[in-house]
């Protein structure tokens, strides 16, 4: 368990399996990730095998609130451990919770797990421009904007650009410390 000051993340196992399932085919949910086809429970299966299985790559967790519920997931992908980078994913799956803080707090706990413990310097993430509650949420976090990826996804029937934006364990470290 990873304990932030609202949310805990913990792994992701096999009774997780419909939730994740249900928002994971939840275009309101989706319409900023990277999936575009319904996923199958099968695939989904596979998916949460894979990102709780310890594997050197990638490692999700189940974003829990302070009342138990599982609220949605949060991961670090791309585990580089020579540059020591990895980029950070999350979703909010119960909607009724948006807007109260948990994706903050969420993501302040992943970082902290992974600079403290992990030893990564960089988490870094793409954001759709049209994504406010992701923007600001990254930057309430200490995310800085490192440029504009052109035209990079296509939804919706239109292109659209992404937004780069990182954060260093120093930056961290010194936000941590005011
Ligand atoms: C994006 C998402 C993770 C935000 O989660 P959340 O729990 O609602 O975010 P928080 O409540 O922690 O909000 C953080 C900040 O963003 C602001 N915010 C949240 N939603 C917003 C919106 N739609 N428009 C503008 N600001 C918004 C909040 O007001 C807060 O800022 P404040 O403290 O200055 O008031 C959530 O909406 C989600 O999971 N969406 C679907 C998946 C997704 O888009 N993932 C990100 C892909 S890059």
């Amino acid at each position: 368990m990873i304990a932030g000051k609202r949310v805990t993340l913990r792994s992701l196992d096999e009774d997780d399996l419909q939730r994740c399932h249900r928002w994971i085919n939840d275009p309101e949910v989706t319409g900023h990730l990277t999936m575009r086809f319904p996923i199958s429970m099968s695939e989904e299966r596979k998916w949460l095998e894979h990102a709780s299985s310890g594997d050197a790559e990638d490692r999700a967790f189940a974003i829990v609130a302070e009342d138990g519920v599982h609220i949605g997931n949060t991961g670090l992908h791309r585990i580089n451990y020579l540059d020591r980078s990895a980029e950070l994913g999350i979703m909010i799956g119960e909607k009724e919770r948006w807007g109260q803080g948990y994706c903050a707090d969420a993501i302040l706990t992943l970082l902290r797990f992974a600079f403290d413990e992990m030893n990564l310097h960089r988490v870094y993430l793409r954001v759709d421009e049209d994504n406010p509650g992701g923007i600001r949420c990254y930057e309430k976090c200490g995310f800085v904007r490192e440029g504009t990826l052109r035209d990079a996804t296509f939804r919706g029937g239109r292109y659209k650009n992404q937004h780069m934006m990182s954060v260093l364990s120093h930056e961290f470290a010194a936000r941590r410390e005011k």
